[in-house]
């Protein structure tokens, strides 16, 4: 049955808003409330490292998901900037911190994450920035106007982003990796390494296998250097630290939810309260390698870890937010997409399907020195993910591939004259 009374959703980004309109595209006639704690409407996240930071411009407008009227018209209240503190689960209620008081009969959360920072000596110094927000991201662009060093700490995908926009922009950086490589979270050495070369080509630097000790600071507190373990100073005027985001799940512990590095929810997106549910990067689903549905119906903290993902990325934090409002509309179907992800950086933009961590061995495919290539990822005897360098149409047959499982195997694809998109044409008829 749909739910007839209150829906609050908390949260300001992609999750959130598209909870929000997928309710009404739905059908939901229920009053739905969406309180945006940044103080704005909900916007995207991913060109704030990419275009908006590159580019000559940009603003506002160009992130931003709705506009005000898309709200008003679809009977959806926007409270932006009281933000939710706390969840009375007893009383069904949430509290603003203006007091206000928001009663619901199913809540969603989907509070995004925060960057993660460094516990070292001088992490607070004037110039030491983290990029999340699009607050942050006019900070760090108004800051690359002047900046002559640039020192980017973590080449995951913010770090690289950031270190391609800058370049592009007339101010190389210095990359200081704790990793041998780059991306060794999400990407395959022969991806990572295709990217790596090209920053080098457009004169970013690379520090891999250090760790930061400090920050150093002149007499009026502005970062001037950066330590390393090498005992190494790296000149900075300006310094971007993307090593990672930590969830937000700060208002579910005190609610009394289960969490575990995310919130921890079932194949429904429901929390261990079924009136509320949990979206996006804040969430920790079951993540269903193999099939079945029973054992993944009920949310069980004690192997949580094993059988669960927490993923950082628009198809997630949309589709995970589309499954939650066809719950709330009386039609519950357990959770299941293939993970996308994409990052774009100088000449390359790659999309990856699939989940590559922990890849036993990989097949190339495509034209590799010429930078259209995928790299099928293998492990476990199945595979894994496609990570596509300038190839979309291998990316959508990796889509396709991965979510029929159709019992590829690295031999298969190694075989003279193998053929991505005719076997995933293939895969997907049966
Ligand atoms: N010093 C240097 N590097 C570090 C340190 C450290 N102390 N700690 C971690 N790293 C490195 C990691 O090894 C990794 O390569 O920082 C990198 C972080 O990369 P990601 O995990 O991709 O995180 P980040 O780049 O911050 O992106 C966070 O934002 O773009 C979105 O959704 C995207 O998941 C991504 C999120």
């Amino acid at each position: 049955m749909s739910a007839s009374g209150p829906v609050v959703v908390v949260g300001g980004g992609q999750a959130a808003c598209t909870v929000a309109a997928a309710l009404r595209e739905g059908g939901c006639r229920a009053p739905v409330t969406l309180v945006a704690g940044e103080g704005v409407l909900p916007y995207q996240r991913p060109p704030l490292s990419k275009d908006f930071l590159g580019g000559s411009g940009g603003g506002f407008e160009d992130v931003v998901l709705r506009t005000r009227s898309f709200y008003d018209e679809q009977g959806i209240d926007v409270i932006a900037g009281d933000p939710a503190v706390a969840v009375d689960r007893a009383g069904r209620g949430v509290v603003l911190g203006s007091g206000r008081r928001l009663p619901y009969e199913r809540l969603v959360l989907a509070l995004g994450a925060r960057p993660r920072t460094l516990d070292v000596p001088g992490a607070g110094l004037d110039g030491v920035l983290t990029l999340r927000t699009v607050a942050d991201a006019r900070e760090v662009r108004r800051r690359l106007e002047p900046c002559r060093r640039l020192v980017v700490v973590g080449a995951g995908f913010i770090g690289l982003e950031v270190a391609a926009a800058a370049a592009k922009r007339g101010v190389p950086a210095m990359v200081v990796e704790t990793q041998p490589r780059a991306m060794a979270r999400a990407l395959s050495e022969t991806s990572a390494a295709h990217l790596v070369a090209e920053h080098r080509a457009h004169d970013t630097q690379f520090r891999f296998g250090r760790r930061v000790t400090g920050f150093l600071g002149d007499l009026r507190g502005r970062v001037r250097g950066v330590a390393l373990d090498d005992g190494v100073v790296l000149p900075a005027d300006l310094v971007v630290v993307g090593v990672g985001v930590r969830p937000h799940t700060a208002l579910a512990e005190d609610a009394g939810l289960v969490t575990d590095d995310g919130i921890v929810v079932d194949a429904y997106l429901r929390t261990s309260d079924p009136a509320i549910s949990a979206v996006g990067d804040c969430a920790r689903h079951p993540s269903a390698p193999d099939g079945g549905t029973e054992r993944l119906e009920s949310v069980r903290p004690e192997s949580v870890r094993l059988e669960s993902v927490r993923l950082e990325s628009v198809q997630n934090a949309t589709d995970t937010a589309r499954a939650v409002a066809a719950d709330i509309c009386g039609n519950p179907v357990p959770y299941r997409a293939v993970p996308r992800f994409w990052t774009t950086q100088h000449t390359a933009s790659v999309q990856i399907a699939g989940l590559t961590a922990g890849y036993e061995e990989t097949v190339v495919t495509g034209a590799l020195a010429a930078g259209r290539f995928s790299v099928l990822c293998f492990g476990g005897g199945r595979l894994l993910g496609v990570e596509s360098v300038n190839r979309p149409a291998d990316h959508m047959a990796a889509r396709r591939l991965l979510a029929t499982d159709a019992g590829l195997t690295a031999r298969e694809a190694s075989a003279e004259g193998f053929d991505l998109m005719a076997r995933s044409r293939t895969a997907a008829m049966v």
